[in-house]
This record gives C-alpha cells, sequence and structure tokens, in this order.
C-alpha cells in the first residue's frame, strides 16, 4: 500500500491557541485518514500503482491511468501535502515561531525584501486562494517564489497540471493549508486571521531543511 496516516509529531492541543485542539483531530483523524483511505483504494489491484509512494504518484500524474487520475492527484495529493503540513507545525516556543535564520532566513529577505514583506506576500497568495488549496513558499530555478495551489495540488505536480489553475511547479519549502477544515472552527470565515496567527507555530528548523534539500 503506498499510504499509510502518519502520527502526528506533538499532541492534538499543542498548537493551542492558534490550531484548536478539535480541528487537529478531525483534520489529521478524519481528512488525512480519508485521503490515505482513498487514494489505497483508488490504486488497490493497479499492479505497480500500488507499490508507488504517493510522491511518486503525483510526480507524473500522466502515468496514472485516466480513471482514477482525479482520485490519485486528490488523494495523494491530499496525503502528500498533510504528511508534510504536521511536520511544518510545532508548538509555540518549542519549534514554532519566530523568524526563519541562517541561509533560509537569508535568502526570504534577499527574495522578498524582509521577512515582513514575505509573510505579507504569503498571507495575499492564501488569502486570494479562490475556494480549497494551499500556500506555498517554492524553490523555483534555484531562487525562492510564493504560489498557491489549487484544492490538493501540491508544487511538485507538473507544469501542465498547475499552469491551468494559476499555480506554479516547485519545491515546497513552507505550505499552509487554506481548506476551511483548517481553520473554521476556531476562525469562522476568517481566513486571513487564520493565516495572520499561524505563523507563531511555524517550525522554521524544518523550512529550512526542506530548503536545503531543494537547492
Ligand atoms: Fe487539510
Amino acid at each position: 500500500m503506498p499510504a499509510t496516516l502518519p502520527a502526528l509529531p506533538y499532541a492534538h492541543d499543542a498548537l493551542e491557541p492558534v490550531i484548536d485542539t478539535m480541528t487537529m483531530q478531525i483534520h489529521h483523524g478524519k481528512h488525512h485518514q480519508a485521503y490515505v483511505t482513498n487514494l489505497n483504494n483508488a490504486v488497490a489491484g493497479k499492479g505497480d500503482l500500488e507499490n508507488k509512494s504517493a510522491e511518486e504518484l503525483i510526480r507524473n500524474l500522466s502515468a496514472v491511468p485516466e480513471d482514477i487520475r482525479p482520485a490519485v492527484r486528490n488523494n495523494g495529493g491530499g496525503h502528500v501535502n498533510h504528511s508534510l503540513f504536521w511536520t511544518l507545525l510545532a508548538p509555540k516556543g518549542k519549534g514554532g515561531g519566530g523568524e526563519p535564520t541562517g541561509v533560509l532566513g537569508d535568502a526570504i529577505k534577499a527574495s522578498f525584501g524582509s521577512f515582513a514583506d514575505f509573510k505579507t506576500k504569503f498571507q495575499e497568495a492564501g488569502a486570494k486562494r479562490f475556494g480549497s488549496g494551499w500556500a506555498w513558499l517554492i524553490v523555483k530555478d534555484g531562487k525562492l517564489a510564493i504560489t498557491s495551489t489549487a484544492n490538493q495540488d501540491n508544487p511538485i505536480m507538473a507544469d501542465a497540471v498547475l499552469t491551468p489553475t494559476g499555480a506554479a511547479s516547485g519545491k515546497p519549502v513552507l505550505g499552509v493549508d487554506v481548506w476551511e477544515h483548517a481553520y473554521y472552527l476556531k476562525y469562522q470565515n476568517k481566513r486571513p486571521d487564520y493565516l495572520a496567527a499561524i505563523w507563531e507555530v511555524v517550525n522554521w528548523a524544518r523550512a529550512a531543511e526542506l530548503y536545503a534539500a531543494a537547492k
């Protein structure tokens, strides 16, 4: 089977008050679990596809038969995105919050002017994504860029998949879920407030690892 639900690297209540306990329970235990289950169901009995990781599957969606391609795109993307997202968060003051330092911190300042300017642009990308999707900091052609994807698309998907949705491809450094299921219980319709608060629990050490690998 390509997918299993990873354990959260912290307790459900560890991101309070930025992300509430019930949201974490439902988001991880129900939504993420559903992506895992539905991906496994989609590729069951499909030969080689059963042995590929979700990441391999969504990187090369053109190799997936058309009848299951939407299911693999949505649920494979959902599994990859959420598996990454949990690791990019950490309890405030225990790995979460603060500012990126070192090579990543310097690159953010060089690319966006300042950390504050970066945050503004990232929040705009997430706020403007109509419907459901994700905001991303990516490495594209060796440089940092901000993009947003629709639904459960991930920047590692091909340009042919992403370009029609207005998203850019690249290697993810930071991804933030802007589906209503990520914030609605606490923030209701105020997605910008959720995006403004999320910085308190971003795990910059993890983002720095992804940036180093992407370079
Ligand atoms: Fe989500």
